[in-house]
């Protein structure tokens, strides 16, 4: 079957779909909505499709069997609930929501719907986080013990657009909007939802009400310890994963690549020349429609995220480690 696509939302992500659309056979996309006109007339152009202005006007006229919805946080549960409510299959881009409050909202319009929504989570795309899996999974260098993840980015860089630094907007900074990145791949490398979480939280930026970073402590269900440490101020930008294992170690660098310890030093992992990550993500998405089974980074598990973000300001306010085991969602 192909599928009729819209994208809500026309900014810096939009085209990076846009573009993987163009991979993947049964996908048409026909449209585009942004609030800014200018942008949505420019941006649907390059891709030879229809512009709007207002999503729900577009949503009604062009009937689309998917929506992608490429909006600013906040927006993401008023989207999502009126796509589901207009029976449209949605690409909902990290995190699911703001709240647990409002991923719940969503989860019970697109149940009561009957549509499939797929939250972007595309760490699971990459191919050598893919490979990082398996090798935990295979026990080629025993068992996994511990996990540290790093990442420095110049947050504050003037194009990034001004509702990132804005709470009510994007519910956080750089730890929701990147820590999502950082939670999502210990959640899903360590094969167990996070059961503990103790951070401590710095509000130092230039911009907006939102943290510039943070260092995050949490332990998994299967007792495996994770460290986040980010941040967003000026320094040298870095992005690493170094997963401890009994018998070795691995350094995952998403976007580069993966190693392991040989001989007390790291050599390069050969990886699968792999669809990029937006293009497997879209079939992810058809899979799950066609089939009828939940997609990789389901509404349940992205919910479980957001979650985890919630307990980071949490247990920053409380100076307290938060326990999250009571509070997940059933089924
Ligand atoms: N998966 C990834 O690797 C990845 C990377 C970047 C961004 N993202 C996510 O994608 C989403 C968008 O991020 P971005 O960087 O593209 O942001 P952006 O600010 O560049 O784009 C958002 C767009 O939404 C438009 N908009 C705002 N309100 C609207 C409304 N009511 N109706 C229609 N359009 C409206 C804005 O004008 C803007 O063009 C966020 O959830 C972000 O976290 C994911």
């Amino acid at each position: 079957m192909n599928y009729r696509v819209v994208v809500i939302g026309g900014g810096a992500i939009a085209s990076r779909h846009l573009e993987a659309m163009g991979q993947v056979r049964q996908l048409e996309p026909v449209a585009l909505a942004d609030i800014d006109g200018e942008k949505a007339g420019q941006l649907a152009q390059s891709f030879g499709i229809r512009a709007y202005t207002d999503y729900r006007d577009m949503v009604k006229k062009e009937r689309p069997h998917i929506a992608i919805v490429t909006l600013p946080h906040f927006l993401h549960k008023e989207a999502a609930v009126y796509c589901a409510g207009e029976g449209c299959h949605v690409l909902l881009e990290k995190p699911m929501a703001i709240s647990v409050g409002e991923c719940d909202e969503i989860i019970e319009a697109v149940r009561g719907s009957g549509v499939k929504l797929l939250v972007g989570h595309t760490q699971h795309y990459f191919p050598e986080n893919v490979k990082a899996k398996e090798l935990i999974d295979s026990g080629e260098l025993g068992r996994l013990v511990m996990i540290n993840d790093i990442r420095h980015v110049h947050y504050y860089q003037p194009s990034r657009p001004a509702w990132f630094f804005d709470k009510a907007k994007a519910g956080g900074g750089i730890l929701t909007n990147l820590g999502s990145h950082s939670i999502d791949k210990i959640r899903w490398l360590g094969g167990s939802p996070i059961a503990r979480v103790r951070s401590s939280v710095s509000y130092c930026g230039s911009r907006g009400d939102v943290e510039g970073g943070g260092l995050i402590f949490l332990e998994n269900a299967e007792g495996i310890p994770a460290v986040i440490s980010q941040s967003g101020y000026a320094g040298v930008p870095r992005n690493e994963t170094e997963l401890v294992f009994t018998g070795g170690m691995a350094k995952l660098v998403t976007g580069q690549g993966l190693w392991i310890s040989q001989d007390g030093e790291f050599v390069p992992v050969a990886l699968g020349r792999e669809e990029p990550p937006f293009v497997l993500q879209f079939r992810d998405l058809i899979t799950s429609i066609e089939t009828g089974k939940e997609p990789g980074c389901s509404m349940t598990y992205s919910r479980e995220i957001v979650e985890v973000v919630e307990a980071v300001y949490r247990s920053h306010e409380r100076r307290s480690e938060i326990f999250l085991s009571q509070t997940r969602e059933p089924g």
